[in-house]
This record gives structure tokens, C-alpha cells and sequence, in this order.
């Protein structure tokens, strides 16, 4: 067979967060348990359950014969008009025609970048960030992703500055993408912040495409305005805002999400862009049913509010425990969470070296470890990740893998504090034993 791939394009796309699940299962093989999963944002994988009124809505629908049909393309009307009514009681305008369900967010994000990029246009994304949308994007490009800076020195707000050089900079660049709360971060973003990027979007002519998949999970007395409402206070731009049943039912497996669109009637090639999207999707005929048919009796039941408190309540209390403790640990800080189920922790500048390492007992898994660290590219956080893997059993994420600074990304998604409080303190005395290793001052 002659040649198939363009590798260096196929390198574009990159999902280390499954990647690593893939060493540790090599790993596992080479006899070295692993018992701590916190890389995983599954919060079904990790222990919660939705209650049984929300299986029984399932059940419902599963007995409506027509609901094993394919859906439309723009999905079933009833579950668009319901998202489109919800928005309204809130005075934002938005009408079912401008909504359409994918099957699963990552669905709706590749796609849309797929036919984004018809033109050339390109997405300006947020450093660190949900790999999905760089990933996706540049593979479509062909070439690198566009970043711009949110700094935990900064609380990991959006820095407004490097995000307009980096529009004057690119040209080709057609949106701006905002991930709040976002992940890795767990944090959300000021009004003044939206402001901003919404302004950036005007002066330049852009839109913007707001992942909003974790706007539900805030802790208490947090308060986040989403785009659209920032938006419907001062004057419009294209706007595509991202939601997903993934995260706050929670639904993972259900593979459902949808993208709404914002002034399609006030800019042709945005309305070209939705058309073409439309298209994309009817080439793939349909989303997913069942999640879009029980959608309405999940999000519009009075249980609903005070079944996600109660869920809320169980990240934040996570949250508040391992953000509080990883602060403890010298060499790292990390920002509090307000509001989903991540938490992401920075090396400071300089304690991370090359030489570093942990001792590993099991004589395999010490040498298909050091086979990996043997790379002289491999970031230095990534090099830190894989000793505590071999050494510990205890997966976490990289941030070089949300192309953010060097440290690491946990999920607050555990049932127990006690067992929370036993994986975190090995992963204290982990850090500190591998910023130890070699000879520096912290
Ligand atoms: C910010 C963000 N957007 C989108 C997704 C994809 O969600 P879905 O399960 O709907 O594909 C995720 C999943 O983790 C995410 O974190």
C-alpha cells in the first residue's frame, strides 16, 4: 500500500488525557497496580449515579416506539424548543431553528471546526484548555493551534492583551473560543472578562464560540453570566454557544450535546458557516434520540435543582479539601475551584528538572518508564506524571497536555473524603520527594 498518512498533520491530534490511560494500562500489564484513577472526568466512572427518577425518565422514552427512529438532523423539536424557552425566561433571545443536538459535545466540537475551516478560517483558543478544541481545530487547519494566555498568577482569567496580539497577529483568525468554568481550571470567568472578549470580538469583527458545558456545576454562592447574556446587554456579534448533558446530569454515556447560534440573521457568513454545519451533519444523518427525548422530563422536572445542590455539594466539598491541601505541598500552588470538578496545580518557576525521578520497585515497570522519560522533548511535567504512575499507581494529568504551564490536573469527583485524603497524601509526599531528587533549592 502506498503512503496514507501526512504525519505531521495526524500529530495534531492529540488527546493525552485517554493517552496516558493507555501507559497505565501497559503499565498494569507489567505487574504495577494502578489505584488511583484522578486523570478521569467521569463522574459515573467515579462513582456517582443519577437517581432513579431520571432512569425511570429513560425508561419512559425507551418505550416510545418512534423514539428508536433517527432524529432529525437539527435534533427532536421538542428538546430544541424546550432549550430555546429555557433561554427565554431569562430574556435572552433564542429560537429553536438556531439550535442543533450532535451527538455528544465532542461531536458538535468537531464538526463545527470541520466546517469552520472550509474558508481557512481559524479559532483562537484559550492556554490551558479542554484538548478537544485545539486538537480538533488545528488537525482541520493543518497547522498549529493559536493560544491565548489565562495565567494562574491571574486566577487563570483570559489575558486580554495577548488575546488582541494575538488577533492582530493572525489574521486568518475568525473566533474566539471561552471555556467557563473551564477545564482544567475549574474557574469562572468576571463579567468584566466577557465584557472584554466580547468587545475584542466587535472591534474585530469576530465571533465567538463559548463552551459552556459546565455552566450548572457552580459551588454555592458562585455566580457565572453566560455569553449570551452578556451578549443581549450590548450589541451582537456571531456567537456559538456549547452545551452538553455530559456533565450535569450526569450523562456521559448518553453522547448528547448541542451548539446554539446567536445572530445568524445579522452576518451572512456566519449564517454560511451554520448552513454548512447543518450540511455536515446531514451527511452524518443524526444525533443520538434517546438523551434529546428524556432531555425535557431531566432538566424541567422541580427535582432537578435541588438533585444537582446536592451533587454540587459533593465536588465542592472535594474541591475545598484537595485545592486546601495541594497549597500545603511546597513547590506547587494551585487555584481554589468555583465550580465543576477539576482542579489544576502549577510547579513554580525552576523546581521541575530533567534529573528528577522516583524510585520504582517493580524492575518493568522501572524500565518501560525510563524507555518514556528517555525523550529528551517530553515536558517536564509529563516526565513527573509517568514517575508517579510506575512508582505510586496514581494517574493524574499534565497540563502541558491542556497546553498550559507546567503542573498537573486532578478531578474532584471521588464519593469518599476519606479516600480522597489517603490518594492526596501520597501525592503530597510524592511531590516533595521528586522536587527533592535532584539538587536544588525549592
Ligand atoms: C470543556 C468541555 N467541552 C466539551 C466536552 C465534551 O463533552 P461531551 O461528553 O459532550 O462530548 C468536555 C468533556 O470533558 C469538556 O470538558
Amino acid at each position: 500500500m502506498k503512503t496514507i498518512i501526512n504525519r505531521a498533520r495526524a500529530a495534531l491530534l492529540k488527546y493525552d488525557i485517554r493517552a496516558l490511560a493507555v501507559i497505565a494500562d501497559k503499565l498494569k500489564t507489567l505487574g504495577r497496580d494502578i489505584w488511583a484513577w484522578e486523570n478521569i472526568g467521569d463522574p459515573i466512572k467515579q462513582g456517582h449515579q443519577a437517581p432513579d427518577w431520571i432512569k425511570q425518565a429513560l425508561i419512559n422514552v425507551v418505550k416510545k416506539n418512534s423514539n428508536w427512529g433517527y432524529s432529525p438532523t437539527e435534533g427532536l423539536d421538542e428538546a430544541r424548543e424546550f432549550i430555546a424557552a429555557t433561554e427565554r425566561q431569562q430574556g435572552i433571545r433564542l429560537a429553536k431553528q438556531d439550535i442543533v443536538f450532535t451527538s455528544g459535545l465532542g461531536h458538535g466540537i468537531n464538526t463545527l471546526y470541520q466546517s469552520l475551516l472550509n474558508g481557512g478560517g481559524r479559532a483562537i483558543h484559550p492556554s490551558p484548555a479542554y484538548p478537544a478544541h485545539s486538537s480538533s481545530e488545528s488537525f482541520f487547519a493543518g497547522a498549529a493551534p493559536i493560544f491565548y494566555a489565562c495565567r494562574a498568577t491571574n486566577n487563570w482569567q483570559p489575558n486580554l492583551n495577548d488575546l488582541e496580539e494575538k488577533i492582530k497577529k493572525h489574521p486568518e483568525i475568525r473566533f474566539i473560543l471561552t471555556i467557563f468554568p473551564n477545564n482544567p481550571t475549574s474557574v469562572c470567568y468576571s463579567d468584566e472578562i466577557l465584557k472584554g472578549i466580547a468587545a475584542l470580538a466587535r472591534r474585530y469583527d469576530l465571533g465567538v464560540i463559548s463552551d459552556e458545558t459546565y455552566i450548572r456545576l457552580l459551588y454555592k454562592n458562585q455566580t457565572q453570566t453566560g455569553l449570551a447574556k452578556i451578549m443581549s446587554a450590548g450589541q451582537p456579534f456571531p456567537l456559538i454557544v456549547m452545551k452538553s448533558t455530559s456533565k450535569d446530569i450526569p450523562w456521559p454515556g448518553g453522547r448528547s450535546g448541542w451548539l446554539e447560534f446567536y445572530n445568524l440573521g445579522q452576518d451572512k457568513n456566519f449564517a454560511e458557516l451554520e448552513e454548512t454545519i447543518k450540511q455536515n451533519l446531514r451527511v452524518q444523518v443524526g444525533s443520538t434520540t434517546m438523551v434529546q427525548a428524556a432531555l425535557p422530563a431531566i432538566y424541567g422536572d422541580p427535582r432537578y435543582q435541588t438533585y444537582l445542590a446536592g451533587f454540587i455539594a459533593k465536588l465542592e466539598k472535594q474541591s475545598r479539601y484537595i485545592s486546601a491541601l495541594l497549597n500545603t505541598v511546597k513547590g506547587i500552588y494551585c487555584v481554589p475551584g468555583q465550580g465543576a470538578f477539576y482542579l489544576a496545580a502549577v510547579f513554580k518557576d525552576g523546581v521541575l528538572r530533567p534529573g528528577q525521578s522516583l524510585p520504582i520497585t517493580n524492575a518493568k515497570a522501572k524500565e518501560y518508564i525510563e524507555s518514556l522519560t528517555a525523550d529528551p522533548n517530553l515536558p517536564l511535567d509529563k516526565r513527573f506524571a509517568f514517575y508517579l504512575m510506575a512508582a505510586k499507581g496514581i494517574i493524574l494529568t499534565p497540563l502541558s497536555s491542556f497546553e498550559g504551564p507546567p503542573g498537573f490536573r486532578v478531578t474532584t469527583l471521588k464519593t469518599d473524603l476519606k479516600e480522597t485524603k489517603k490518594v492526596y497524601a501520597e501525592i503530597k509526599s510524592a511531590i516533595e520527594q521528586y522536587l527533592a531528587s535532584s539538587i536544588h533549592k525549592i
